[in-house]
């Protein structure tokens, strides 16, 4: 996979070549490109905003530099209709659709993410427009607040695609238990425990040094039911039994 971002804040990115995702890169599993969106300016001053026509608070991404950066990163036949195998433009915007485990794991089947990344009051509509006529593009929100651009969301959302790639984890098997994973139900983690099994006065829960796997296992899925309900208790939806008993079901 290749993983190129447009920033103005290039420094910002300098963590890729570290950790896991700097492993990954030197093993030839990902490759990425930080690219200065000033590098794409032709004027004195390298200016990147402007104001917004129809007035308001702030500045506006100007289109030009954008559409240069595309010109350099994207490849120039388009066709609309073959969405298979094109680039995927990603706006890292408070507008977006909101990043979770799902699109985590979609977005890690592309072979190649172009992180487009505004400041300021955003970035000239235009500009993805334009995009959607040579890319797969989407735009993606991190959550419900306003960071100051979209450096730290392409970050964030970069090391939970890439650690989704396969040969990426040294353990497979602690990508299928964790929180959001489809495989766990949707449900968040249980809590998890390890030596000594005494400390500061605090024991290990008995069940987990019984021996018993079933047991283990029926344990941690009511921990996980329980930590689900009273901390996102939105993921779990009401349904009933055929019988038209209530139950509770991981979404
Ligand atoms: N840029 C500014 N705020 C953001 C957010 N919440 N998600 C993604 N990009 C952003």
């Amino acid at each position: 996979m290749r993983l190129d971002y447009v920033t103005i804040f290039p420094d910002f990115f300098a963590p890729l070549a570290l950790s896991l995702p700097g492993k990954a890169a030197a093993k030839g599993l990902v490759a990425f490109g930080v690219h200065d969106l000033r590098s794409f300016t032709h004027d004195r001053h390298r200016t990147v905003d402007d104001t917004p026509y129809g007035g308001g608070a702030g500045m506006v991404m100007k289109p030009e530099p954008w559409g240069e950066a595309f010109d350099a990163l994207l490849p120039a036949d388009t066709h609309a209709d073959a969405d298979a195998g094109r680039p995927t433009v990603v706006f890292t915007t408070p507008s977006g659709e909101p990043f979770d485990q799902a699109l985590a794991a979609e977005l890690a089947t592309r072979e190649h993410l172009v992180f487009a990344c505004g400041r300021y009051e955003g970035i000239d509509q235009r500009v993805i427009d334009h995009a959607r006529e040579r890319a797969e593009v989407r735009e993606i929100s991190l959550g419900d607040y306003v960071l100051n651009g979209g450096e730290v969301a392409a970050l964030a959302i970069t090391e939970a695609v890439v650690r989704l790639l396969p040969g990426f984890m040294g353990n497979a098997e602690s990508l299928v238990e964790e929180s959001h994973s489809a495989e766990t139900g949707g449900l968040l983690e249980y809590p998890v425990y390890t030596k000594p099994p005494t400390w500061r006065g605090r024991e290990v829960p008995e069940v987990l040094r019984s021996g018993d796997h079933g047991k283990v296992a029926r344990w941690r899925h009511e921990q996980a039911v329980r930590r689900t309900a009273e901390r996102r208790p939105d993921l779990l939806a009401p349904s009933v039994l055929d019988d038209g008993t209530p139950i509770v079901r991981a979404v």
